[in-house]
């Protein structure tokens, strides 16, 4: 049965930014359909809140994020804000570069991203109202050390929503990005580099929900960590590569 609440669907709903997504969303009262891959903890903590509802599905699978679609508004009503959130991390530079990692993580963190996105913006457009959130990353402002899989990924993403966004303009169907720096997830915690102005998940999450009410296009936080990066944007090649040699961990020395 369709609800007036906002019903959000959130993938990557299972662990870190998107669970805590879900709990927040529905602590203020809106509907949330989680995907994920892994059912048990999809489930877990449907059982957890009677807001949440679980729709398990891999984000590479096409077909799969078409089904959960149909599936959740179906059952729920309609898509008001879809947060496309799912995503992998790879560390990955030139000593151990590999093709299979840099193809898996695109798929995942960008074709997972355009096939969720694929499935729903026809119905978007066709009702005239919608809200698309996309999670990129500071990662994506700009080619970093370590970052040589991971990186290329968001920045293809945020290029996605930048386009999107001029696409859709007066749709009625509106796009964010969402460019986070180093947040304390399952994601980040076996890193051994420092990881500069590091927030928790509950306080990232709370900058997410605020940035969607207030329907900013980008999200972006810590305010001064994206700042900086998107400074470092704009130097001149040889400032950038001195800033990132002085001040950035490099590669790992060969074995
Ligand atoms: N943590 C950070 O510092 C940070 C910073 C900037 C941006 N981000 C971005 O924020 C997003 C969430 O990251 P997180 O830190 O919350 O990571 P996380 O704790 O590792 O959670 C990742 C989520 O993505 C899901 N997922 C992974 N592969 C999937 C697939 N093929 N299909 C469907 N779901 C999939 C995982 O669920 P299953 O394993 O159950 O499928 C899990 O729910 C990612 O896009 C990440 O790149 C994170």
């Amino acid at each position: 049965m369709a609800s007036q609440r906002q019903l959000v669907w959130i993938t990557g709903g299972s662990a870190g930014i998107g669970r805590e997504l879900a709990l927040r969303m529905a602590n203020r009262n809106m509907r949330c359909a989680v995907t994920a891959r892994s059912r048990d903890k999809l489930e877990a903590l449907a059982r957890s809140n009677a807001l949440i509802a679980a729709f398990p599905g891999d984000v590479t699978d096409r077909d799969a994020m078409s089904s959960a679609v149909d599936q959740i508004e179906s059952s729920l009503g309609a898509i008001d804000v879809a947060v496309l959130n799912a995503g992998i991390w790879t560390e990955m530079g030139a000593h151990d570069y590999d093709a299979v990692a840099c193809e898996q993580t695109m798929r995942v963190n960008y074709i997972g991203v355009v096939n969720s996105i694929d499935a729903l913006l026809p119905r978007m457009i066709q009702r005239g109202r919608g809200h698309i959130v996309i999670v990129a990353s500071v990662a994506g402002y700009c080619g970093l050390p370590r970052l040589v899989a991971y990186g290329p990924t968001k920045a293809a993403l945020i290029n996605h929503a930048e386009a999107l966004m001029a696409e859709l303009d007066g749709s009625g169907v509106i796009v964010s990005v969402v460019n986070p720096g180093f947040i304390d997830t399952a994601m980040t915690r076996d890193n051994d580099f420092p990881m500069p102005f590091i927030i928790s998940v509950e306080e990232a999450a709370g900058k997410i929900v605020r940035g969607i009410e207030r329907r900013h296009f980008e999200i972006a936080f810590p305010w001064l960590f994206a700042l900086m990066l998107k400074a470092l944007r704009r130097a001149t090649y040889p400032l950038y590569f001195w800033i990132v040699r002085t001040f950035i961990k490099t590669e790992p020395e060969p074995k």
